[in-house]
């Protein structure tokens, strides 16, 4: 632009007083559009470093939030702005969230009764399975995964239920449940009498056979209030571990900005 309005001045049919006046006019223009340039491309050159920091941190860096050595005794919460998906639903006190955030905690099952659950699932399991790679069993509807639609496992196997699945299964797992309510409750400052299980609530098993249904696309993240109308709150009990029984699926709190992952461990 300064070039520019140097040529304009140069090639103007003046006589030589109105030159002079008019170059010096340009000059001091000129300088003070160079001034101007420099601190446009000063500022671009920041912002361009500043966005390819940006890049490089946010695509490059993933945040571990919690990585499979650590053994959290405490939940590890960070706290994130409610969803406005919140006010469109009617407000219950004492479970509806007033604040919102994520938590980690690796102590609600011992080893034990987690190998004891993942046990329980394999069988379930066992007696269908999904085409694609993700499997469920819902114990409380009963739906289990077959080839590409869903069965009732308590009217497909009636008869074989009782084998399957012990009351002791069932007390674990009822047990395990009120373990998990409690500590949302307690995390998120609820009345553990006025959060109630909602549907689906399911054991899940992936691997990396694609997908033949919708089913099958597990990746999609998770929204509460989105995903599942009824969801205020959703928790993941993972019954194996990162880097041992599978690689790459990590967890991920996904934010506009940045990803923060955490490395399940049973
Ligand atoms: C976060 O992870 C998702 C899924 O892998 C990816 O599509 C997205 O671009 C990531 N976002 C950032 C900010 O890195
Ligand atoms: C995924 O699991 C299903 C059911 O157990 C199995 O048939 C399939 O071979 C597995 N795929 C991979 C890639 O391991």
């Amino acid at each position: 632009m300064a070039v520019q309005r140097r040529g304009n001045v140069k090639t103007a049919d003046t006589s030589s007083i109105e030159k002079k006046i008019k170059r010096g006019i340009a000059q001091r223009q000129a300088s003070s559009y160079r001034g101007y340039a420099a601190v446009l491309v000063a500022l671009v050159g920041t912002c361009s470093l500043l966005i390819w920091l940006w890049s490089i941190w946010t695509s490059d860096i993933t945040q571990t939030l919690v990585s499979r050595g650590e053994v959290l005794t405490e939940p590890r919460v960070f706290m994130i702005q409610c969803s406005e998906d919140y006010l469109k639903y009617k407000h219950f006190p004492g479970c509806t969230p007033t604040k919102c955030g994520r938590a980690v905690l690796d102590t609600v099952v011992s080893t034990d009764e987690s190998r004891t659950l993942k046990r329980l699932a394999e069988r379930g399991l066992a007696l269908g399975g999904s085409d694609g790679g993700a499997s469920i069993l819902d114990l409380h509807s009963g739906a289990l995964s077959m080839g590409k639609k869903f069965v009732n496992i308590y009217r497909y196997y009636s008869n074989e239920i009782r084998d399957i699945f012990t009351e002791d299964d069932f007390e674990l797992y009822r047990a395990v449940r009120g373990r998990i309510q409690r500590v949302i409750a307690e995390t998120f400052g609820l009345d553990f009498n006025k959060l109630y299980l909602t549907k689906p609530t399911f054991f899940s098993r992936m691997n990396s056979t694609s997908a033949k249904t919708t089913h099958d696309e597990y990746w999609h993240p998770h929204i509460d209030k989105v995903t599942y109308g009824s969801f205020d709150y959703t928790s993941l009990l993972y019954l194996t571990d990162y880097g041992v029984d599978f690689g790459g699926g990590r967890f991920i709190f996904m934010d506009p900005n940045s990803n923060r992952t955490v490395e399940p461990r049973s």
